[in-house]
């Protein structure tokens, strides 16, 4: 009783100090107002610029600001597969890294012959604790004037899910690849740019990193940790020349959204993606690098953190359905 009597006391002199101080309210909450919409004004305008000035400005050359070799992880499939595709017609030679034999190096001869530029093979699996392994990429790199690298590689779950029902090996797998793989390579690669004075290293992170996703929690906190990375550092290289950038796009239809019919009918292509994406390297700090994109995460980063969470939640709940239906289906 005493609560109740007290919070009306409380209710009372709220309401009190309100009337008394009105005009004052209205001013401050129009001033906080006013600070907001600057804000999301601001950053509408330079996201819109950013996409507007990497479509009309002239295209990168890569080999004279950067070096003459790009690596490309993962470039087995989706979006690394056009990376390399789409970096060899810009001129670079390309290092592909995956750890599958046959199609690397299948790939290896199609980008050589189609773009005549050369390549180096290396087989690799990022799923790994193991260091040597990262000391003879590093040896096999040494020698070459690399000038772009792009992380891609990543490991996502089959399809959402809850975290106590992820496999264990799937787990790991995210970890050692979307997260230390990243950090081994660019640790190995950075002194050889250092010495040049010149590169760009470029993580491909993802917009599920923007705001904690339930159902699919390791992932999406494994691209958060890839944008802090990133961020981190891009202000320590930059005084030896080097930029450092996030690539964090929404979906794109590849074999890791395969699972739903409807994410795959509803975006871009890897190949439309990768197109604009390169359009944008080494042009921002982080960037989507595809306007419909950007939209979604201005409208993620603006929304207030219950509604993204309640609406993801339920978004992933969807796609988790759609993704077990289709793998009982293929079973
Ligand atoms: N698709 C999307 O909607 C989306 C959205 C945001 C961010 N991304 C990010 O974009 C990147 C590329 O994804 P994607 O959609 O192109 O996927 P994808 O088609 O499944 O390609 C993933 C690539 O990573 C490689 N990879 C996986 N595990 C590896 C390992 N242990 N060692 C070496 N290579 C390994 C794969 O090689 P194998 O063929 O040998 O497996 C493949 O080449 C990922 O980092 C992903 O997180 C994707």
């Amino acid at each position: 009783m005493a609560i109740v009597d007290s919070f009306h006391i409380l209710a009372d002199s709220i309401f009190y100090v309100c009337s008394e101080h009105r005009r004052q309210i209205i001013d401050v909450v129009t001033i906080i107002g006013a600070w907001y919409a600057f804000r999301f004004a601001v950053d509408v305008g330079y996201h819109t610029v950013t996409h507007i000035s990497a479509v009309i400005r002239r295209p990168r050359n890569f080999v004279k600001d950067y070096g003459r070799w790009a690596i490309v992880t993962g470039c087995t499939s989706g979006i690394g597969q056009q990376f390399s595709y789409q970096l060899a017609d810009r001129g670079l030679n390309i290092v592909l890294i995956a750890r599958n034999d046959i199609l690397c190096n299948e790939q290896a001869r199609f980008i050589e012959k189609r773009y005549g530029v050369r390549t180096l093979v290396i087989i690799h699996d990022f799923n790994t604790t193991k260091l040597d392994n990262y000391s003879q990429i590093s040896k096999e790199l040494d020698h070459l004037d690399v000038g772009v690298l792009i992380n891609n590689a990543g490991v996502h779950y089959d399809f959402p899910m809850e975290f106590s029902k992820v496999p264990l090996e799937r787990v790991s797998a995210i970890n050692q690849v979307n997260m230390a793989g990243l950090v081994m390579l660019t640790r190995y690669v950075l002194p050889l740019m250092i010495a040049r004075r010149r590169g760009l290293i470029v993580n491909v992170s993802s917009g599920s990193g923007w705001k904690p996703f339930s159902l699919i929690s390791l992932y999406s906190a494994s691209k958060a940790f890839t944008s802090h990375f990133t961020s981190s550092l891009a202000s320590e290289v930059k005084p030896h020349n080097i930029s450092v950038q996030t690539l964090e796009p929404m979906y794109v239809s590849t074999r890791m959204t395969s699972f739903s019919s409807t994410l795959s009918s509803m975006n871009p292509d890897a190949r439309t993606y990768v197109k604009n994406a390169i359009k944008a390297l080494g042009r921002s700090s982080t960037t989507t690098a595809y306007y419909s994109h950007t939209i979604q995460m201005l409208v993620i980063k603006w929304c207030p953190d219950w509604i993204v969470r309640n609406f993801s939640c339920r978004l992933q709940k969807y796609l988790g359905d759609e993704g077990s239906r289709s793998k009982v289906k293929m079973e």
